[in-house]
């Protein structure tokens, strides 16, 4: 068809349309990549960033920074952008209706879009206990529980552990885990025991180190808890009515404060820490989010720590009876951070009158809201996030190393030599043979755990004797068997989930449920092993003459196969003790050198394991 004049006005339209949209699009893309705000260029460096956004924020704007709110406190979305909340976080593991990695994801991301809404669009910190794994999530990948880890000695495995924990917390939007906890247990009627590496602050500090230096290298920032002297409290001593001794006292000592309490922190400092957790307790005369001398003067100003330091939950609020006061002293002594964890709206009106008031300084505010700013940038919230794949979250390769870690926690503490097993016939009992709910603990979909086999990717101790086992394989949890004898009988007993306060424990011991099961079993077996799994060494005084084998398998987590591992020989026995066996409740607490307050010394001595 020939060109008429009105097909030619067609095309020149039509070319005038397609250019003005490129530039129309070119434009935008310009606009939008180019940061508006000095501190939304990250050429920047960081200090540079943290100083242009100060300048530019309102007084509450900074003090929005400080709150630290459990994520179901949250009355209204708009809150979050409205108050500038500082951080965000799940409390005792909250999860999202929909607990699954896709979930955790968008529930963690409407979090962060609203945070971007406010003036500023500071985004929140998003922060969860991932301390053995992110233990919310059912499909994660969960690992040995702390002290089990703490048995392997070995701080590579942890380094990769932390990598590992960290991929798969950013995958799943967090980007702040409240872990690891460098406290030093010496005295297992603590509930808390197992979430620490070991009694010894040697140990404790290189492991930490090593594990925050892991968590850190995949941009999530570690908190090390809980500070200070947290393990060595008084039994009895707690301030919560529903407690024995966690959140209790700690007695003014000097030379421990120095020589154990201390250098964990200092390591964890060294090792880049970007944030530190102040424990619930009491040290000397002093609520520890009180405590300006430890916190300013020495973990800021001597230690050289330039991340958050972070109350734990109410932490500051248990300071004194009205709030304000609490949130001014809380404040003043060095908290950047106030895992408030509820009353965001009374809290930030308090602390903007404590500065009208000049009961708190603007220079105080300042420095915890540049802390809070500079670890924001580092861990680059402000700029655009790498997509991470959710098929890492639970991964076989991930799951390949956390069974690997099972096999290198256990420690063989009583030997028989009939390890390891071969073609004999066993039969297995126990309340923990068959329970990945148990051989996991606390902290896993649940803050208390659950005691069940409900892990869809678990393998319980009994599933992996059967896979490994080329005999037959015969379970009764109560330890009862007709018909004959087997060659060896594999007893699996030990504690029920409990996490915090909830697990202290006047008399740590197994159950008598347990030690029947074990007599039942003994009767039709030649050879006894004894699995224990337990947050913490359980006085066995009594009983360990009649077992031929006892194994401490600690909190082995879903991957119960890595016990079979090492029954049957494909791995060998390295574990050792991270903390002394205890002989006795009268003998407790031990101290650093391991010796009773009876002066008795205990079972079995730290670093130990056949
Ligand atoms: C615990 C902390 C934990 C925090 C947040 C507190 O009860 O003491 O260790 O990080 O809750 O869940």
């Amino acid at each position: 068809m020939d060109d008429t004049p009105f097909v030619h006005l067609w095309r020149i339209l039509l070319i005038s349309v397609v250019v003005i949209t490129a530039i129309v699009v070119v434009v935008a893309f310009m606009l939008q990549s180019k940061p508006s705000f000095p501190y939304e260029d990250p050429r920047l460096s960081i200090d540079e960033r943290v100083a242009d956004l100060m300048s530019r924020m309102t007084i509450q704007e900074k003090i929005g920074q400080m709150a630290l709110v459990e994520k179901n406190s949250i009355k209204r979305s708009v809150d979050i952008h409205e108050y500038a909340l500082g951080g965000i976080l799940s409390g005792a593991g909250a999860k999202p209706e929909n607990n699954t990695r896709r979930g955790w994801r968008e529930m963690i991301g409407e979090f962060v879009a609203a945070s971007r809404r406010s003036r500023l669009g500071i985004p929140i910190l998003y922060g969860v206990d991932a301390n053995h794994g992110h233990g919310n999530v059912p499909q994660a990948t969960m690992f040995p529980h702390a002290i089990g880890l703490g048995a392997t000695h070995n701080a590579e495995l942890i380094e990769r552990i932390g990598e590992v924990v960290a991929q798969e917390s950013l995958a799943l939007s967090t980007h702040w885990i409240f872990a690891p906890s460098l406290d030093l247990p010496r005295d297992i009627r603590w509930g808390r025991v197992y979430e620490s590496f070991g009694s010894d602050a040697s140990t404790v500090s290189v492991l930490s180190a090593a594990f925050i230096r892991g968590l850190q290298s995949e941009m999530i920032a570690a908190s090390a808890k809980h500070f200070l002297g947290s393990g060595s409290m008084v039994w009895g001593s707690s301030t919560n009515a529903n407690y024995s001794i966690d959140q209790g006292l700690v007695l003014q000592n000097e030379k421990a404060l120095s020589e154990e309490y201390l250098p964990p922190f200092k390591a964890a400092v060294d090792a880049g820490v970007l944030s530190v957790m102040v424990g619930l307790g009491s040290y000397g005369d002093s609520k520890l989010s009180a405590n300006r001398y430890l916190i300013t003067d020495i973990l800021k100003n001597e230690f050289g720590f330039e991340g958050i330091v972070v109350s734990d939950w109410y932490g500051v609020y248990d300071i004194a009876e009205d709030k304000y006061e609490a949130a001014v002293a809380g404040i003043n002594a060095g908290i950047d951070m106030v895992m408030l964890p509820y009353e965001y709206e009374l809290f930030t009106r308090d602390v903007r009158r404590a500065v009208e008031n000049g009961d708190i300084s603007e220079e105080r505010i300042d420095d915890a809201v540049e802390r809070i700013l500079r670890v924001k940038f580092a861990l680059g919230l402000f700029d655009a996030e790498p997509a991470q794949t959710l098929a890492l979250v639970g991964s076989l390769e991930h799951r390949a190393l956390a069974r690997e870690a099972v096999s290198q926690s256990l420690v063989l503490l009583k030997d028989a030599e009939v390890l390891p097993l071969k073609t004999e016939t066993i039969r297995v009992a126990g309340s923990a043979a068959d329970n990945v709910g148990i051989q996991s603990g606390a902290w896993t979909v649940e803050w208390q755990g659950i005691d069940g086999n409900w892990l869809e990717h678990g393998t319980s101790i009994l599933q992996g004797i059967r896979e490994a086992a080329s005999s037959s394989v015969e379970y009764a949890i109560d330890g009862r068997f007709e018909g004959g004898r087997a060659d060896v009988g594999i007893a699996v007993v030990g504690e029920k989930p409990y996490a915090e306060g909830w697990g202290d424990n006047p008399h740590p011991r197994l159950s008598t449920e347990d030690l029947a099961a074990i007599e039942q079993l003994r009767e039709t077996v030649d050879t006894l092993i004894v699995i224990i799994i337990s947050g913490r060494p359980l006085i066995i005084t009594d009983q360990i003459e009649g077992w031929d084998t006892v194994i401490a398998a600690w909190l082995p987590g879903p991957e119960g196969a890595g016990i079979a591992d090492v029954l049957f020989g494909t791995k060998p026995f390295t574990g050792t003790l991270p903390l002394p066996w205890p002989l006795s409740i009268e003998q407790l607490p031990l101290n650093s050198d391991d010796i009773g307050v009876d002066g008795t010394t205990p079972l079995y001595p730290r670093g130990y394991g056949l």
